[in-house]
């Protein structure tokens, strides 16, 4: 009998060595290469078998392309980063820590769905048909005809799809799910992927929409992950501070609808509910301005938001630290290179924290001007005036660059009563906005004089 050859697979892109390596051949990560069994490939009896019939070849403009029709899902948050709702035959990977209410989310839209008369399949791997059930009580949904079966095995949930024939249905979670036909452990890369490939080719056979949670490591990514993100056609994260009531929902990816639309829920006792006016929900409450805040405009997705940025700057021993919640680590490094070469701001031998309060992941580089404010406003002691803001791109030469869409950024931060804000200067409008005095800037050392003027 042939001895089973051992393989090295790559916990982050899936990726196979035939011996250990301390980095991985296809992505590049390091220490990620874990062994395990090499399936049996089926070769040898069906090597022709790609050749024997094949799909007829069309011209493009000849093929029928209709739009692909939405079902709402009733939560107005949730459909906004799904681009208007669930789509026949679409596959939605959903990601997030635990606790976060993935769970909970689903379950509440499958209620919902159900209620329009769709049919629902809630599939738990984690939990027993009693604890849905308990948490459905929790949810207000006693009466929910949504149909639960708790299986983790691959095999029985296809012909459980099969049999149901659902129009959507949920994986909680796929990493519980596995397939008998691999030998691995359930939530190994290998059976993740399988596994995931199996529902996905279910769901484009049968025109179920299948949503699959996924769990989150440590690092942030989804756990066995990278090859589910290109197997699916959109995905969700769940973003936010699990101590604090309210979570993002962004779309990373979705082959039908935008991406990096957020949508924004509040845990309550009842479940999520969407927060349809979210932008003031990241400002923490100071009575009065405090040294190292800096608020500002973001806008990801459709809807801008306020957010706080927060910075520490304290002084650090002969490796001093640069850490970063929610903001990117190696944007700072530069940030605070820019400081130091354009603005004659020295953080060479400080320890220096920035922090985007509330829970929130901001990536458009229109923060960089509100980073670098909150930390000379942190290194100096000194507090930016009551009701100011500030946004817009740094560059590595210094200059301050436009943030896109920047009139609404500046509208809504006047609707909220701030009253002073330092912006790039094509962002500066044309036409005074009421209430509002703008500091149009060009370049760094501009923006760190004018905020040293106001005091
Ligand atoms: P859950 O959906 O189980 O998270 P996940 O599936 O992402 O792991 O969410 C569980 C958390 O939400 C838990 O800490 C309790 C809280 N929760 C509420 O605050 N209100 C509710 O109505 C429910 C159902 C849960
Ligand atoms: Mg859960």
């Amino acid at each position: 009998m042939a001895k089973d050859k051992n393989i090295y697979t790559c916990s982050e892109c899936g990726g196979n060595s035939p011996k250990w390596l301390g980095k991985c051949p296809a992505c590049g990560a390091w220490n990620t290469l874990v062994e395990s069994v090499a399936e049996a490939g089926g070769a040898g009896k069906n090597r022709f078998a790609a050749l024997a019939s094949t799909a007829a070849v069309a011209v493009l403009a000849d093929i029928d392309a209709v739009d692909r029709e939405r079902t709402p899902t009733g939560h107005e948050e949730l459909d906004r980063v799904l681009g208007g709702g669930i789509v026949e035959g679409g596959v939605v990977l959903i990601g997030g820590d635990p606790g976060i209410g993935k769970s909970t989310l689903l379950l509440q839209a499958l209620d919902a769905l159900q209620r329009m008369g769709r049919h629902t399949l809630y599939v738990s791997g984690e939990e027993s048909g009693a604890q849905v059930a308990l948490r459905a009580r929790r949810l207000g949904l006693e009466q929910s005809q949504v149909r639960v079966l708790a299986e983790i095995q691959l095999e029985k949930i296809l012909a459980t799809l099969q049999a149901q024939q659902p129009q959507v249905a949920v994986i909680d979670s796929i990493q519980t799910v596995y397939s008998e036909q691999l030998t691995s452990a359930p939530g190994s890369v290998a059976q993740v992927r399988e596994c995931a490939a199996h529902l996905t080719r279910a769901a484009k056979s049968s025109g179920t929409c299948i949503i699959l949670v996924g769990h989150v490591t440590k690092e942030g990514a989804l756990a066995g992950p990278r090859v589910l993100e290109h197997m699916v056609d959109t995905v969700l994260y769940f973003e936010g501070d699990t101590h604090s009531s309210f979570r993002l929902v962004r779309a990373i990816k979705n082959r039908f609808g935008a991406v990096n639309e957020i949508g924004v829920f509040a845990m309550t006792e009842r479940g999520l509910k969407g927060v349809s006016n979210p932008s003031a929900i990241f400002l923490s409450q100071h009575s009065e301005p405090v040294p190292g805040s800096c608020v500002m405009v973001t806008l990801e997705g459709s809807r801008p938001l306020l957010v706080e940025i927060q910075a520490l700057v304290d002084s650090g021993g002969p490796s001093p630290r640069r850490l970063s919640v929610g903001l990117d680590r190696d944007r700072l490094a530069m940030l605070l290179a820019v400081l130091h070469r354009h603005a004659g701001v020295a953080c060479m031998d400080q320890d220096v924290f920035v922090n985007a309060v509330g829970g929130v992941r901001i990536s458009e580089p229109a923060a960089d001007l509100a980073v670098m404010l909150a930390i000379t406003s942190s290194l100096r002691g000194r507090a930016l005036p009551k009701g100011f803001f500030a946004f817009g791109e740094v560059g590595l030469a210094g200059e301050v660059r436009p943030a896109p869409r920047g009139q609404e950024r500046l509208r809504e931060a006047a609707k909220l009563g701030f009253s002073v804000a330092v912006v790039p200067k094509a962002n500066a409008p044309k036409k005074a906005i009421e209430g509002l005095t703008i500091h149009a800037v060009e370049r760094v050392e501009q923006a760190m004089q004018v905020v040293r003027e106001l005091g």
